[in-house]
């Protein structure tokens, strides 16, 4: 026998009955923003190398170390996309969704790919549900894109132990004063060869270091929200009260500093505190400026990206159940070859009504498909035989109570309704 493959380094599957949770969770971090008037939109997995490149920044580690790129065979550089925002942006304006009403709001869902090192909660593949909102600079729109991460997280999913953070970054007025500040304390410390290399780079993340030697010296350090200009810190002000009013709960998080550099004013994450060092389940804010970067128009705009796979890892964490759609209803048994196209026709008409069914495959003895029927965690099991075929009717078996009852096939699906509603 040859080797059994195995998924790719980084990567997982998702499986049942895991996988259950995993949509539970996608569908729960979706239903904000579908009820918030946002529309689904679908980019390609693969983008222009240099869209993320100009897009998210070429400091970042997402685009200096961590991007899938490839030629492909007309020789043209792809990258997997890393992030969703570029990608979304760049079809928003491709499809004129920017001259349209504004804002315009969609959400998405897909996989991500980063080449990080691989740990728990963080993978090569990792899978996101996000929202871009663009063409407005109303507070009131930061404070709705917050609420929706956070209200998937607290209210729908019942997690319990996430902080959500929230700072400001300024803006391009404000921002290269603060920086020079900043610069000026960094070369006041003690820092690594690496770390002077960051301050040049991007001295804010500096201030994200984990390392207790460096955050020590960093006690003192300049904080932006120090630093706004009357424009930005109205702003702030207003997103926060939009926040109070719609009864968030936020710790200010002024040494909060993103790993893209498109953003600006509001900045955002949601830290899970079971989770260890990959401890953000999403983030997101305010990126005024990268639709003018991407080539668009002067636009402002602002949005998320929730990570799935640590949601999921959260709610685990938390000993959340999360109710199973899939679950089966009604486990249909052939006795005998004869009845097999009434069971197979049966079972079709009760899929369609909404009855979630599996049958018993392969012929099986009456003992095997019964044990498979409980295996299956189905309420009911159908069993039809000659006498049954004869008589038009089914027995009908409540696994759960024990008790078996004749019933009509032509009354099966109202039976079965009644009782599982
Ligand atoms: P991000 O913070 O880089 O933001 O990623 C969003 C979320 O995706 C993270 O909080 C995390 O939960 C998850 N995630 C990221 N990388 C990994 C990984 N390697 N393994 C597992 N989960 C991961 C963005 O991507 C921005 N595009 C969000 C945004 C949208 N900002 C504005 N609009």
């Amino acid at each position: 026998m040859s080797e059994l493959f195995k998924a790719p380094k980084g990567t997982y599957d998702v499986v049942p009955p895991f996988s259950a949770t995993w949509l539970a969770v996608r569908k729960a971090l979706s239903t904000p923003p579908i009820n918030s008037g946002y529309g689904y939109i679908e980019t390609p997995i693969f983008e222009d190398t240099a869209l993320f490149v100009r897009g998210v920044g070429e400091s970042t580690d997402v685009v200096s170390k961590e991007m899938y790129t490839f030629e492909d065979k007309g020789g043209r550089s792809l990258t997997l996309k890393p992030e969703g925002t570029a990608g979304v942006l760049r079809a928003m304006l491709e499809n004129r969704m920017d001259r349209g009403a504004l804002p315009a709001k969609v959400w998405y869902t897909g996989p991500h790919f980063r080449y990080e090192q691989p740990q728990s909660g963080r993978y090569r593949q990792h899978t996101q549900v996000g929202v871009e909102a663009i063409g407005s600079s109303d507070p009131a729109l930061d404070a709705e894109v917050i609420w929706m991460a956070i209200y998937a997280q607290r209210e729908i999913l019942g997690l319990k132990q996430v902080r959500l953070l929230v700072n400001s970054l300024g803006c391009h007025n404000c921002r290269p004063e603060y920086r020079k500040i900043l610069v000026a304390f960094l070369d006041t410390c003690d820092l690594d060869e690496a770390t002077r290399a960051r301050v040049l780079i991007n001295p804010l993340r500096v201030l994200d270091d984990k390392r207790k030697e460096v955050q020590d010296q960093l006690t003192e350090a300049p904080l932006m929200p120090d630093f706004l200009c009357a424009d930005c810190a109205e702003h702030h002000v207003k997103v926060l009260g939009f926040l109070d009013a719609l009864g968030v709960v936020y710790e200010q998080a002024p040494r909060l500093v993103r790993g893209l550099d498109y953003y600006v004013r509001t900045t955002f994450e949601c830290v899970h505190d079971g989770l260890g060092a990959q401890s953000a389940i999403g983030g997101g804010g305010r990126y005024d400026g990268l639709i003018e970067t991407l080539g668009g128009p002067p636009m402002a705009g602002v949005g998320f990206g929730l990570g799935v796979d640590r949601t999921c890892l959260a709610v685990q964490a938390e000993g959340i159940e999360l109710s199973n759609d899939s679950q089966i209803d009604a486990f249909l048994i052939p006795i005998g070859e004869a009845s097999q196209l009434l069971v197979i026709a049966l079972a079709g008409k009760l899929r369609g009504s909404g009855i979630v069914s599996d049958i018993a495959f392969d012929g099986r003895s009456i003992k095997a498909a019964m044990k498979s029927a409980d295996r299956s965690g189905a309420r009911y099991a159908i069993l039809i035989g000659d006498e049954e075929l004869a008589s038009s009717t089914v027995i009908l078996k409540d696994l759960v109570i024990g008790t078996q009852e004749t019933v009509a096939v032509d009354s099966v699906i109202e039976t079965l309704i009644a009782r599982l509603n």
